[in-house]
């Protein structure tokens, strides 16, 4: 398979973007992820997964509540801040302290605070399920999108506002 490829196949689902954050060892942990996916409702279970390449993922195995920050569209540089591997990520992040020691990112389109459920081999991710336990939504914020390698807008293409959320989301 080529993989450049396969990563631009994959380009073609857009997702949104989340910085996902924890507090480990007294540290604050934040990276950018596009990852972010509902899994179950009852129990409310979410996931993101982690590439083993990253610095940070022996510390995140230890993490003992997330904070799943989901960008608005206005935050591209809060995702390329978080996107940057082994720097200051932190300095000049406007954040608060949420329901859990993770913290939480100002202006975001919404946060689900969650603890850890389960940890799965992923190839060369490891998936990360969590429980969330608490959510929070700005409705009148627009998420951020990434999509075919690029940041993008939503266009919302319906002129009459559809009823939201939908009483069935598959
Ligand atoms: C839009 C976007 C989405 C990303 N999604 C993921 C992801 O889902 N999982 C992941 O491991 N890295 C993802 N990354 C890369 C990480 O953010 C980056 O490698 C990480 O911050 C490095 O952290 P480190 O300091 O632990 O190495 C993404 C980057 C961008 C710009």
């Amino acid at each position: 398979m080529d993989p450049r490829a396969f990563r631009q196949a994959l380009g073609q689902f857009p997702t949104g973007v989340c910085v996902v954050t924890c507090m480990v060892d007294s540290e604050r942990l934040g990276m950018t992820m596009s990852s972010f996916n509902s899994v179950s409702l009852d129990p409310p279970l979410v996931l993101f997964s982690i590439d083993h390449r990253a610095a940070s993922l022996p510390l995140w195995e230890k993490a003992e509540s997330y904070a799943i920050n989901v960008l608005s569209e206005n935050q591209k540089d809060v995702s390329n801040r978080f996107a940057r591997p082994l720097s200051k990520k932190w300095e000049g992040a406007r954040f608060a302290n949420g329901g859990s020691d993770a913290p939480v990112l100002r202006g975001v389109a919404a946060v689900f605070e969650c603890a850890p459920w389960a940890r799965h081999d992923g190839g060369d991710h490891i998936l990360f399920i969590a429980r969330v336990k608490r959510f929070l939504t700005s409705a009148d914020r627009r998420p951020l999108v990434f999509c075919q390698g690029r940041y993008a807008k939503l266009e919302p293409t319906e002129s009459v506002a559809p009823l939201w959320p939908l009483d069935i989301h598959y």
